[in-house]
């Protein structure tokens, strides 16, 4: 009988799907070893390609920014371990790219030729190809629930500014039980959530609080960078 796939796409909320799987780092358990721990997992197309390679760099290189807010790399691809030695091996023997060079790939990279964990995570999107992955990028938080998922095509290598921007607002807005506004860096206003009386709406539009309101649904206040920074690296 003909074998069934199938294809899942995790959801924002859900609990990230589990897994076992060989890595370049030997062998995951996911999520459960990450418990306690941010998580990006994210997919890339295939080894020895340049998108991939450029891509790979700049994760290595910005590996210790996402330590300092307790966020774990994790990579995938659905070719082979070998590939994956070899790749990552000429990368840092050989590629020299935007000032990165004898770049070391630290974190784990997935080994998965049986598609099972890109299938899981909704990572082979047909239309884009179904060979391979395209470039999926899951934010899971310290409980094992996926926070947000970024899905881009195979030509359109990732923005890692947003990757780290992405990671400290859902830290922030966690840790200080407010939301974050369109391009919101540490240091920029904060939006406060609705009020739930009328008299604190009042006061709010009166300015009787710590809060600017722009109507009385849309008020912010101010958290400056060194509280959110303090906070969010446990410094
Ligand atoms: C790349 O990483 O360069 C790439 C991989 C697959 C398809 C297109 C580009």
């Amino acid at each position: 009988m003909e074998e069934t796939t199938v294809f899942s796409m995790p959801r924002i909320g859900e609990k990230a799907p589990a897994f076992k799987a060989v890595t370049t780092q030997g062998e995951i358990n996911f999520p459960d070893q990450y418990a306690g721990h941010w998580v990006i997992l994210f997919s890339h197309p295939a080894d020895f390609t340049p998108v991939c390679t450029s891509e790979f760099m700049t994760f290595a290189h910005l590996e210790n920014k996402f330590e300092e807010v307790n966020c774990k790399l994790v990579g995938l691809s659905v070719d082979g371990l070998y590939s994956h030695i070899a790749w990552l091996r000429t990368i840092k023997d050989k590629i020299e790219y935007k000032g990165m060079k004898n770049v070391e790939v630290k974190f784990p990279l997935i080994e998965d030729i049986t598609m099972e964990v890109a299938k899981k995570y909704g990572m082979i999107q047909p239309g884009e190809s179904s060979t391979k992955a395209v470039r999926a990028v899951f934010v899971i938080d310290p409980k094992g629930i996926i926070r947000t998922v970024i899905y881009y095509p195979l030509s359109l290598g990732r923005n890692f500014d947003e990757l780290l921007r992405v990671v400290y607002a859902l830290q922030t807005a966690d840790a200080f039980s407010i939301a974050t506004p369109a391009d919101w860096r540490p240091g920029d206003d904060v939006i406060v959530p609705p009020a739930g009386s009328c008299g604190v709406a009042k006061d709010r539009m009166e300015g009787k609080s710590d809060m600017h309101c722009y109507d009385w649904f849309f008020c912010t206040k101010k958290i400056d960078k060194d509280t959110v920074w303090k906070t969010i690296t446990k410094k």
